[in-house]
């Protein structure tokens, strides 16, 4: 069974493998039926945790398309009180693109969204998906705030954010998580404090793109160096990756995403590696010779 971790100091608990939904509603995205079936062997695997965005989608006129695929599938598993589904709001798709919009208005328009595309009386845990240019910082955390005071959402996370702006946001609203970029091409977090801090402050870190993303995850399973250690340790490369992310930060929940039921299968397996100090540092050695 997968282990658990708590989420933030929310006493609730979840799997330390989460499911990142993105690639089952963007461009490139599977049937439906296919999507249905990554989502239940998920769950049957133990995976208590799900990442979802309004965004994930194909372009504004299909805001929410994983969240209603999220919310339908869970339901017809019966699934939907046991795995906490993550949502996030503050970016907006016009003709596809990607675009920034944390201004406090609208994040309580996509949340309410949210809240009825995922079929919840209360999301559990609302994040910001990136802060604003155009919109104050702490203006967007305050509708998060406010959001929480309100019922819509029961606790707040933020994404792509820096330490001082976690540290702002603790200001106004507990912060329950951290989603942010990390894995073997981008390190910041550590380099940053982010994952100390983290852990010190009892906060869960969400590694995004855990694997590097649909492109550079070919790269990994093909990199010899990791290859080797791999073969010797009975594991794949990205099973490696995402155990060492976990051995990084006993607070970790890496979201690996997943087309394919072969990929939740093999990230779950991660969970299981006894990755110790001496394999992180083989490890680290390893990514240094990775191509970009
Ligand atoms: N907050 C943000 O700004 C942000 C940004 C990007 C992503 N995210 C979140 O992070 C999640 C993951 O990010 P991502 O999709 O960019 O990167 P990723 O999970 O690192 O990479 C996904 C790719 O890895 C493959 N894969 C997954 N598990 C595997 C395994 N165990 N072995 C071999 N290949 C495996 C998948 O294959 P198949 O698809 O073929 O199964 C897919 O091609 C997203 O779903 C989303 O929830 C958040």
């Amino acid at each position: 069974m997968l282990p658990v971790v708590e989420l933030g100091r929310s006493g609730r608990r979840v799997s330390r493998i989460g499911l990142g939904g993105m690639w089952l509603s963007i461009e490139g995205r599977p049937d439906r039926r296919q999507a249905e079936r990554v989502i239940r062997r998920a769950v049957e695997l133990g995976v208590t945790f799900i990442d979802t965005a309004d965004v994930y989608c194909l372009d504004d006129d299909d805001l929410n398309h994983n969240e209603r695929l999220i919310g339908e599938t869970l339901a017809a598993l019966g699934a939907e009180s046991t795995v906490l589904t993550a949502t996030k709001g503050g970016l907006r798709r016009p003709g596809g693109r990607w675009e920034t919009d944390a201004r406090p208005d609208r994040l309580r328009e996509a949340a309410l969204r949210s809240r009825e595309a995922l079929r919840l009386d209360r999301i559990v845990l609302y994040q910001l998906h990136a802060p604003d240019p155009r919109a104050p910082f702490e203006s967007s955390v305050e509708a998060l705030a406010g959001l929480q005071r309100d019922g819509v959402v029961e606790l707040v996370g933020l994404s792509n954010v820096d330490l001082g702006q976690l540290q702002a946001a603790e200001a106004i609203v507990e912060i329950t998580s951290v989603q942010n970029r990390y894995n073997p091409w981008d390190r910041a977090a550590e380099g940053s404090g982010l994952i100390d801090y983290c852990e010190e402050r009892r906060i869960t870190l969400i590694p995004y793109s855990p694997l590097g993303g649909a492109r550079r995850v070919q790269l990994l399973q093909a990199h010899e160096p990791l290859r080797r250690v791999a073969a010797r340790v009975g594991a794949s490369p990205a099973e490696l990756v995402l155990g060492w992310q976990l051995a990084k930060s006993g607070r970790a929940v890496p979201i690996p995403s997943a087309r394919r039921e072969a990929s939740i299968e093999s990230s779950v397996r991660a969970a299981s590696l006894d990755v110790d100090d001496a394999l992180v540092a083989e490890l680290e050695s390893a990514f240094g010779s990775l191509p970009p």
